[in-house]
Parts: structure tokens; C-alpha cells; sequence
């Protein structure tokens, strides 16, 4: 069962993608707050609550101008040490029938990676055959949208789903609104960014008009530029959560996002590009995989840190409130809909 699923796993990432690099690697949780240099710069608190993997020159404010994220940051959360990016998505909770909510922590996906404070695995994907160019200093973007409530909604976005973990290894059934039921192992969150850019702009209004997905297999000819495809797992702990007498009378699945979504649809993340100099087009020019069994990743031209050391970078939380009890509303007061 185990080997069987793991191996349904690698024919899917290899067929959907064809991969060249297929690049994987634990990022343990940097720090969750209500902080967001991307949509909401400066302001402290941002409205809703994220969680966040990556350098520690993480910020309020991340102004590439001035903010150069390689010399500003001194650890990485992530096991490839050149890699300072910064990667985020709201955060889980749970809302019990008497209507208060709990936190629900992130945990290491379990292909050999034991990332103690939870966080992320993050990909780098060569999808198709041409050259594909790394990000330059300063590019941003993100994926999704968080007033989107609908089915309809998200099929402008095809690559962000849910799998609702029977065991660690399930990758099967993946829906792009939260699981119904109950999931035994938790809920696998997945998010593929767009892999085509302008060739121009680092940062759009919207962060997103710079990106395009491919259509029919390449590039728009609006966005000719073939980029790595970054694609964030994160594995949401909903296990302490699955006692069906604390859910909704109605029998409705209890998960919100920290921005007041009970659909899913609202699914987005967030992505602010920060290796240091030329590693990550060198990763991707050389093949890189990694072993799908455990961390280990096959890369000699990337240095790379236990997940024990990745463990160790943390960050202050700036914006100090209660996030580990029972709640009687969402962090910044996010009203559900
Ligand atoms: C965040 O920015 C403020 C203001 O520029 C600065 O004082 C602080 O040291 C920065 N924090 C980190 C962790 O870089
Ligand atoms: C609300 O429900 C949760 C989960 O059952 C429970 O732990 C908590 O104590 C309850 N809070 C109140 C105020 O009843």
C-alpha cells in the first residue's frame, strides 16, 4: 500500500509535469503571523493571519529597491541554505459547533522529512522541454483569491486543491474546495504558481498580471518567458479535529481559512523570490531531483542544511496576539463567509 502510493505519486508528478528538476524541500515553519509585505506593505497588523517559511529577512515591508533579501537575511527555514525566499499561505482553523476556533498547526509531510515546528515543502518544477529562467532579485507573486467562493471562481486557477490525507501518502481525490469529511491524516494543501512571466516586470498591481499559466502547453505570447514552477505542499495537523460531535450540527465540514473562508475557494499563497545569486538557475540548468523517499536531494551545485538546522530559524513574531486558545473570532476579527 505504502510502495504502491508512493509510486502512484512519481508517475503523476512525472507525467502531469514531465519534469527535468524536480526540486523538493522541507522549509520548517519561520514564523505565523498577521504580517503580509506583499498585499499589505507596512501595515502592522495585515488583516489576516499567515504562516511563513523561508529567510528571516522576512518583513512588514519588502521593498526590492532596498530590501535585498540574500545579504539581509542570516538563516533560511529551508534545507537549501542559498535559498532566502520567502514562501506563505493563510492559515487553517477549526470552528467548533459552539462557534469558537482553534488554530490548526502545519507538520512535516512525512517523506522522510521531520520538520519538528511543521512548514512546507516547497517544489521546483521544469514543466515541458525548453530553457526555463530562474527568478530575478525582487520578483513577487501570488496565486488564487481570497474573496473567491465558488467552483466557478477557481477554475481560473487550475493548480490549487486539497487532498484529504488517509494516510501521509495518499494522492489521490484531490478537490478545489475543503474535504467534506473527516481526514484520518490531515489535509494536504497544494498550490502550483504560474510558469510563465512577461520578461519584464518583477511585481504587477494585482501580483499576478506579470505571470500567466501556459496554454496548450507554452507560453502566451504576452508571457513568452518559461519560469520554474514553484509548488507549495503544505500538510494541515486537522487530525485532533476529527471528532464529528464538535463539528456543525448540520454535519458540514468545520475548516475556515484565517481570512473567513469556509469554502476553500478562497485558496491563495504567496511568493517573494530570494536566492542568493545564481543557485537556483543552476539548479534548474543541471537536472536537481530529489529522492522521493526521504529529504535527501540530489543537487551537488546547492549546499544544503539538515532539517535539524532548518529547524533552528525562527523569527520574532512582530505582531503579538493570542493564536493557541480557543478564539471567539478569527485573528483581526475576519468575519466568516
Ligand atoms: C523589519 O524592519 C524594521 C524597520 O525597517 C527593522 O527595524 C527590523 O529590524 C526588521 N526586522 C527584521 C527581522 O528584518
Ligand atoms: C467550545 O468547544 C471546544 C471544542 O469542543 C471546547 O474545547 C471549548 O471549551 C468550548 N468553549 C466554550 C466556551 O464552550
Amino acid at each position: 500500500m505504502y510502495w504502491k502510493s508512493l509510486l502512484a505519486t512519481a508517475v503523476a508528478v512525472a507525467s502531469t509535469a514531465e519534469a527535468a528538476t524536480t526540486l523538493r524541500f522541507s522549509c520548517s515553519q519561520l514564523v505565523v503571523e498577521r504580517l503580509d509585505p506583499l498585499v499589505n506593505p507596512g501595515v502592522t497588523p495585515s488583516p489576516h493571519l499567515h504562516q511563513v517559511v523561508g529567510g528571516n529577512a522576512f518583513n512588514s515591508t519588502m521593498d526590492y529597491t532596498v530590501h535585498d533579501m540574500p545579504t539581509t537575511a542570516t538563516c533560511t527555514s529551508c534545507t537549501p541554505i542559498e535559498d532566502f525566499s520567502n514562501y506563505w499561505t493563510a492559515v487553517l482553523f477549526f470552528r467548533a459547533r459552539n462557534g469558537t476556533f482553534r488554530r490548526v498547526s502545519t507538520f512535516g509531510n512525512e517523506l522522510g522529512f521531520t520538520a519538528a515546528t511543521g512548514g512546507q515543502t516547497v517544489y521546483y518544477l521544469t514543466t515541458g522541454s525548453g530553457k526555463v529562467t530562474a527568478f530575478k532579485p525582487g520578483f513577487r507573486m501570488t496565486v488564487g483569491d481570497p474573496s473567491f467562493r465558488t467552483a466557478a471562481q477557481i477554475r481560473k486557477y487550475p493548480m490549487l486543491t486539497f487532498t484529504c490525507l488517509q494516510s501521509s501518502m495518499t494522492r489521490s481525490g484531490a478537490t478545489t474546495d475543503f474535504p467534506k469529511g473527516a481526514c484520518p491524516a490531515g489535509i494536504m494543501a497544494s498550490v502550483r504558481f504560474p510558469t510563465c512571466w512577461n520578461g519584464k516586470d518583477l511585481d504587477s498591481p494585482d501580483h499576478q498580471s506579470h505571470t500567466a499559466y501556459p496554454q496548450g502547453g507554452s507560453c502566451p505570447s504576452t508571457h513568452p518567458v518559461s519560469v520554474p514552477q514553484v509548488f507549495y505542499e503544505t500538510y494541515w495537523d486537522t487530525r485532533p479535529f476529527n471528532n464529528k460531535a464538535e463539528w456543525p450540527a448540520d454535519g458540514s465540514q468545520p475548516f475556515v481559512w484565517s481570512f473567513g473562508d469556509k469554502s476553500g475557494y478562497g485558496h491563495h499563497a504567496d511568493y517573494v523570490f530570494g536566492w542568493k545569486g545564481d543557485a537556483l538557475q543552476r539548479a534548474m540548468d543541471t537536472n536537481c531531483n530529489s529522492d522521493l523517499f526521504s529529504n535527501k536531494i540530489n543537487c551537488p551545485t546547492l549546499k544544503v542544511q539538515t532539517i535539524e538546522q532548518a529547524n533552528k530559524c525562527t523569527q520574532k513574531v512582530q505582531v503579538r496576539e493570542d493564536l493557541d486558545s480557543w478564539l471567539t473570532t478569527l485573528p483581526g476579527g475576519m468575519p466568516v463567509n
